[in-house]
């Protein structure tokens, strides 16, 4: 039983491993991408972002013809249930652009079967199934939504085991067939209408860029009154109204979701003339965060900023991921280099031509060293809490590191002749 025939517009990460995760699932699938040369490297499997897992199941999709890839809309005139999965950037005032959307729309709304459904899979504002509705102007074609809850970097495992699916659609037809592309999938369904699903996947993520300012902030009244951010995460977090899960302190949040759907949180509640400050709080808190760690690791260095050279690890928005959106690391990075820092810097993933920052990247993370009078510690690669701290210390000029990730144990650092700092720790 393959069930329901599957189009997915956009081969972006949400798209693409969508498809593929379909596929896997036994669902007939067509992936369809206006970018020629993109369409040509799938089809070899070739994948083009980083993300554990993908790779296989694209070429397994493939070599089981369940899954193909193509730039024609030709297999919507068959598709039970299309998925959109295109960008919807952001515009000044945290409202998203649909002019994606609105253009496959228009270029689809002629090819659709009767009795299919147009699902909203990547985020879109709240209220798009109404205009998305409106473009189509079909009676015999339902409007549903189905956020995603994949994170980067695990993005395969998450489709494959949700915590929840969520289907939001306004006729039952509709629901159930969406509900069946999952059919194999452990999870509870949740069936709602299209308005509270589109707000679920917002809520989601405020919530947890909440969840993540305020340990942050908490991180930083450590510092202030002495306490250790580790041991109060640890009783706050095993209390199981609160969990543990997403509470781990940083140099701040960032990616492509968070700061977007925050800010597009915050702009709902406006234009509903209503005054909710928690988003907005959360994302002014996360941006004091990057602020308030530069002032740390400036009043940390023995010289000042302006004569100082500064190694950093890790400039990717999070380890597992080689993207670069709204990355916390060159937050930090840029606003140091505007206060007149020297940066080398190392990522295992990051393409060096796209790093949005002034910062001299090196290829390993001992050259990120070189001559450095500290070591930043900004991404949580793996690689760097096994990394050779005897090594980091004869090629560093200074000797100190300050971990914002806390990736290194002090005891192994000052053993190496290093001195360590994690934010909201007490130090020594
Ligand atoms: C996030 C959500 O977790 C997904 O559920 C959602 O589907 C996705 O956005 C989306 O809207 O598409 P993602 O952006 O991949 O996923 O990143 P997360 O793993 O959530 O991390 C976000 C940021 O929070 C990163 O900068 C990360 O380093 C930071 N973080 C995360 C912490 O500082 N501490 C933590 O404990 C967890």
């Amino acid at each position: 039983m393959t069930g329901p025939q599957v189009t997915v517009i956009g081969t972006g990460y949400v798209g693409l491993t969508s498809a593929a995760c379909l596929a896997h699932l036994g669902r007939d699938v067509v992936a369809v991408d206006i970018d020629e040369s993109k369409i040509e490297r799938l089809w070899r499997g070739e994948i083009p972002i980083l993300e554990y897992g993908l790779e296989a199941l694209v070429l397994e999709g493939v070599e089981s013809k369940k899954l193909s890839f193509t730039t024609s809309y030709e297999s919507l005139t068959t598709a039970d249930v299309i998925l959109l999965c295109l960008p919807t950037p952001v515009q000044p005032d945290g409202d998203l652009n649909l002019r994606f959307v609105e253009g496959a729309i228009a270029q689809m709304r002629e090819m659709l079967k009767p009795g299919s459904v147009v699902v909203t899979k990547s985020t879109v504002p709240v209220g798009s199934h109404h205009k998305i509705s409106a473009w189509l102007d079909r009676d015999d074609v339902s409007v549903a939504s189905n956020p995603e809850f994949l994170r980067e970097g695990t993005a395969v495992s998450d489709f494959l085991n949700p915590d929840r699916v969520v289907v939001g659609a306004s006729d039952q037809e509709a629901a159930a067939l969406v509900a069946s592309l999952y059919e194999g999938i452990e999870a509870p369904i949740q069936l709602t209408d299209t308005t509270s699903a589109e707000l679920i996947k917002y809520a989601a993520n405020t919530f947890l860029a909440t969840k993540l300012s305020f340990v942050n902030e908490l991180s930083r009244l450590c510092d202030a009154v002495g306490g250790d951010i580790e041991a109060v995460v640890e009783g706050v977090g095993s209390d199981n109204r609160i969990g543990s899960a997403f509470l781990r302190p940083g140099p701040g949040w960032g990616g492509s979701c968070f700061p977007k759907d925050t800010k597009g949180f915050a702009f709902l509640a406006e234009t509903h003339g209503l005054s909710l400050p928690v988003a907005k709080a959360s994302y002014d808190s996360n941006q004091a965060h990057f602020d308030h760690l530069v002032d740390q690791i400036v009043a940390y260095l023995n010289k000042p900023i302006s004569e100082a050279r500064l190694g950093v690890w890790g400039v990717t928005f999070k380890a597992g991921t080689d993207d670069l959106r709204d990355s916390p690391s060159v937050e930090v990075m840029n606003r140091l280099i505007a206060r007149g820092a020297t940066i080398t810097a190392y990522d295992p993933a990051a393409d060096h031509e796209m790093v949005p920052s002034e910062a001299r990247m090196v290829s390993d993370a001992y050259s990120a060293c070189a001559e450095a009078d500290a070591l930043l510690v900004l991404t949580e690669w793996d690689e760097f809490a096994t990394a050779d701290l005897e090594k980091v210390a004869q090629t560093m000029a200074g000797n100190k590191v300050f971990d914002a990730r806390y990736m290194m144990r002090p005891e192994q650092a000052s053993a190496a002749g290093l001195v360590i700092t994690h934010p909201g720790k007490p130090t020594g």
